[in-house]
């Protein structure tokens, strides 16, 4: 098996301004059992010549968890937008075919693979994706959650902020600011704790516009690709009710 090779066909690119430096590189690197498309990549690393025989620069990627948790190893993988450190190569390209990798195309490129997402690390924060304190005294424990209201929260609660969804989503585009699944999700999540709802007003506010909830073209693509299966359609409608009813009855509650 010495010689069996993996074949990979990357897009890279010098820096986010040097777009003149935009091609395909091709790899070939010595296939090893269980290999993943991360350990393909530190393969390369150890070893940048093309396939050509051509010295080059390391590829640049990001990855932090190698067991999909973090989301910073999402790329486009064979044209579909994934997480590397879980793409296993005997699993992509079973005959050796060659496995084609280029940068998500939604968020700014860093350089070759690797993107900058801060924009969902803002959108976390503009939707208050978290739990007030009040301070930081004993406050002894939390509220109890009824179980039905942890079935609920828990698979909301497995987002890693990859930015598949938004990859696929349509409705995130250069003409549009839509705020995308991931933060609205993150709405309803925290809206349904029993602390959190103390903010659900203030959140809800944040998603009522035509950037919010009412940006979402309903085409699904996003619950297609979530690698945590998070069911995200359900919960733009279920903010999306939310904001009608703050809406309409909010100022009741003020
Ligand atoms: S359902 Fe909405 S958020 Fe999901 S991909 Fe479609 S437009 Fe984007
Ligand atoms: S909702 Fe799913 S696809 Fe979107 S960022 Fe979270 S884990 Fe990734
Ligand atoms: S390295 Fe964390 S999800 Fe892949």
């Amino acid at each position: 098996m010495a010689d069996k090779k993996v074949r990979l066909k990357i897009r890279r690119q010098d820096g986010p301004t040097r777009p003149d430096t935009r091609r395909w590189e091709e790899f070939a690197v010595d296939w090893q059992p269980q290999m993943n498309v991360i350990s393909a990549l530190m393969e390369i690393r150890k070893h940048p010549v093309t396939v050509d025989g051509k010295s080059v620069a390391p590829v640049v990627w990001e990855s932090v968890c190698l067991e999909e948790v973090c989301g910073s190893c999402t790329m486009i993988i064979n044209g579909k937008v994934r997480q590397s450190c879980t793409a296993l190569v005997d699993v992509i390209a079973p005959g050796g075919e060659t496995i084609v990798l280029e940068p998500m195309t939604k968020f700014p490129l860093v350089r070759d693979l690797l993107v900058d997402r801060q924009r969902m690390f803002d959108d976390l924060k503009k939707v208050k994706a978290w739990i007030q304190l009040d301070g930081t005294h004993e406050l002894g424990p939390g509220p109890r959650q009824s179980q039905e209201n942890q079935e609920e929260a828990y698979p909301l609660s497995r987002c890693m902020t990859c930015g598949c969804c938004l990859e696929a989503c349509p409705q995130i585009n250069d003409s549009s600011n839509f705020v995308g699944p991931a933060a609205l999700n993150q709405v309803r999540l925290f809206n349904l704790h029993p602390s959190g709802k103390m903010h659900a007003a203030e959140r809800l506010e944040t998603v009522m516009g035509e950037d919010g909830v009412a940006g979402c073209g309903k085409a699904q693509n996003c619950v297609e690709v979530c690698p945590k299966e998070i069911p995200l359609v359900d919960s733009i409608a279920s903010v999306g009710r939310a904001t009608t009813k703050h809406m309409l009855f909010g100022w009741l509650l003020r």
